[in-house]
């Protein structure tokens, strides 16, 4: 089996970060999504990847680069503008050949693994085998409808009015059938080649297509506050592990990473919390479930519940809580004595004080 890791696409509901970044990129619990997504990948067995990519292919093969670090051969595959699911599935017809193929959308979290799942499509090996989670709205995501052994009935893009609670999330296991489906159908109201229309298809042409129950954490990382809820859950499965310096006057509380590199200066850092390397942190408090990159200066502040990118700097700021600051991004205070604030707020960004 093969697998295509879907990473183009624009990442609108991402802005601002996409703005500078693919937002397959962003880091979780200071790991880029699209290494968590390829590792979830080699989990499968699969050793041959290809991944989609968009104008932003570049900055992924930067990070990714021939994959053998993660035990992987990838070939990336560019996609001239994001056209769909189904269109990153044409576009990749060459690399796929004739083989069974996992799709896995390269802005998904499933950390709990779905090997179990794979295993189901290998040992039955219907048409195409969708992996659905049981979600309270499941308005924004595609939605099948199951009958009582798991065989799919209907599938719908963000309906409206959802005829079921199962959405599909960002993993589905296709044969070669899946290509004729491919090109059988036409773009949807949103202009783009669906790939909940190509399996729609199969099952409308009696094909065999099963659903599997993922029944662990999944997060779609496309918008800011499932980066920060992600970042929280995958933090809470860290171990404790400081290679950095922390001098006598801190105090490292649970479970806290300080990379190798990193020093952490007359500060408390309240796990579960990541310090990059080359981070310095001074005089500060940080933490419970709070990630801060590579590079980053952390003085004279307070941080909970959120996350610094590399190069961020914060600087004399107390009560930051729920917040994302991006690469590079200075968060500090104006001089003293001063009465104002003091803001350079870029594009599609979102500043909220404390009345
Ligand atoms: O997250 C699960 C949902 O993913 C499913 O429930 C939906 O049925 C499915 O259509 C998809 O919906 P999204 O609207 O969230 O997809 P998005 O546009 O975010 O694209 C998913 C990934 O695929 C993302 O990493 C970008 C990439 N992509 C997207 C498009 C449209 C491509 O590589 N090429 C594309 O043309």
């Amino acid at each position: 089996m093969k697998a295509l890791v879907l990473a183009g696409g624009s990442g609108t509901r991402l802005r601002p970060f996409s703005y500078s970044m693919p937002k397959q990129l962003i880091p979780i619990a200071n790991t880029p999504v699209l290494v968590h997504v390829l590792r979830g990948v080699r989990d499968l067995g699969v050793t041959e990847a290809g991944v989609v990519v968009g104008d932003r292919g570049p900055e992924i093969e930067a990070v990714l680069g021939d994959g053998s670090r993660f035990g992987l051969r990838i070939t990336y595959i560019p996609q001239d503008a994001p056209r769909g699911l189904a269109h990153a599935v044409s576009v990749a017809r060459g690399f796929l050949g004739d083989d069974d193929f996992v799709m896995y959308l390269g802005d998904n979290m499933l950390p709990d693994g779905i090997t179990g799942i794979a295993e189901q499509f290998a040992a039955h090996r219907p048409a195409a085998q969708v992996v659905v989670h049981k979600v309270p709205d499941p308005r924004s995501f595609g939605v099948a409808e199951l009958g009582p052994d798991g065989e799919v009935l209907a599938l719908a893009e963000k309906p409206a009015h959802p005829r079921s609670d199962m959405a599909l999330i960002g993993v589905y296991f296709f044969t070669p059938a899946i290509h004729e489906a491919v090109r059988a159908i036409g773009p949807s109201a949103r202009g783009e080649l669906e790939i909940t229309d190509a399996i729609q298809w199969l099952v409308s042409s009696g094909a065999d297509v099963r659903a599997g129950q993922y029944d662990g954490y999944w997060k779609d990382t496309g918008e800011v506050e499932g980066v920060l809820e992600c970042n929280s859950r995958l933090l809470d499965r860290l171990g404790r592990r400081v290679g950095g310096h922390v001098d006598d006057a801190s105090v490292l509380v649970g479970r806290v990473v300080v990379e190798a590199g990193a020093r952490v200066l007359r500060s408390l850092v309240q796990g579960p919390a990541i310090i990059g390397a080359g981070t310095v942190v001074e005089d500060s408090h940080v933490g419970p479930y709070t990630s801060i990159g590579r590079n980053c200066v952390v003085a004279g502040s307070r941080l909970e519940s959120s996350m610094a990118l590399d190069g961020a700097k914060v600087t004399g700021v107390l009560g930051l809580r729920d917040s994302l600051i991006g690469r590079a991004a200075l968060v500090g205070t104006t001089g003293a004595g001063a009465d104002h604030h003091c803001l350079v707020v870029g594009d599609h960004t979102r500043v909220e004080v404390a009345a």
